[in-house]
């Protein structure tokens, strides 16, 4: 097991939990950085963000729309150059579109647009990260980790198209979870129960970072749940 980071990728950074892990993630030695969203203005922000905190990351920031699932590959060999020869060890997926979704009113074509961002987001960015974290089991430790929500088992039907597509999410990351643990790559769930708020003791931003640190770090469970008392 080599001491040095490889890389991690946040796809679907913004000022909340992306940026918020990215920053925990620079502190223990991740210098390598990947911020990946469709607002490059915002995902400078970010940039600066962590680098206040850890000057010597080396942050890349690269636009994905998620909801353009044709696009997704080109956006994702442009993650490869930014890597170069440093190994992917880490992934956070993080996207979604939070919002209120009104049964039946709610679009079709809008679920399907949720369910492309959330779900087939999710497994595109497996499919291209899984042999790359496969690569390094020997010698990092290398994982994959999804943003999630107390709502994908206990649905609020004020946002079900959110909560419908965090339960696929959930349920695709589960199984990734038992086939690739023995196969040496870690995949996880942090699920937040709660709005995140910087004023909230458990659901804010930085306590979610950390929480997440510890599950990548212990990675004994398939999920941690965050919630306020
Ligand atoms: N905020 C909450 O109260 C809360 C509660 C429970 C769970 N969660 C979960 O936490 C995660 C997000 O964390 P956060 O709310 O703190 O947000 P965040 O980390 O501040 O930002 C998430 C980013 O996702 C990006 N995104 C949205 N649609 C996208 C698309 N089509 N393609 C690429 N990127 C896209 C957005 O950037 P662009 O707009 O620039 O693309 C946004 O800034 C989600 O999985 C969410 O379900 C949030």
């Amino acid at each position: 097991m080599t001491n040095t980071r490889g890389a991690l990728v946040v796809v679907g950074s913004g000022p909340g939990i992306g940026s918020h892990v990215a920053r925990t993630f620079s502190t223990h030695a991740f210098e390598r950085i990947i911020l990946l969203s469709r607002d490059p203005s915002r995902l400078d922000k970010d940039a600066e963000f962590i680098r206040a905190k850890t000057p010597s990351a080396d942050i890349s920031t690269l636009p994905i729309d998620l909801s353009k699932t044709s696009d997704i590959p080109s956006a994702l060999a442009q993650v490869d150059k930014a890597l170069g020869d440093t190994p992917l060890e880490a992934v956070l997926f993080n996207a979604a579109r939070v919002g209120p979704s009104t049964l039946v009113e709610w679009p079709i074509e809008e679920l399907e647009t949720d369910i492309r961002i959330k779900v087939t987001g999710c497994y595109a960015v497996a499919q291209w990260a899984i042999p790359k974290l496969l690569a390094v089991k020997d010698t990092h430790k290398p994982a994959f980790l999804c943003t999630s929500g107390s709502i994908y088992k206990d649905p609020i039907p004020e946002v079900f198209s959110l909560a419908a597509c965090k339960a696929a999410q959930h349920n695709l990351v589960h199984s990734m979870h038992k086939k690739y643990k023995e196969e040496g790559v870690y995949c996880g769930l942090v699920a937040v129960g709660g709005v995140v708020a910087d004023e909230n003791p458990q659901c804010n931003a930085e306590n979610i970072a950390n929480k997440t640190w510890d599950l990548y770090e212990k990675r004994n469970d398939l999920e941690v749940e965050i919630v306020d008392p």
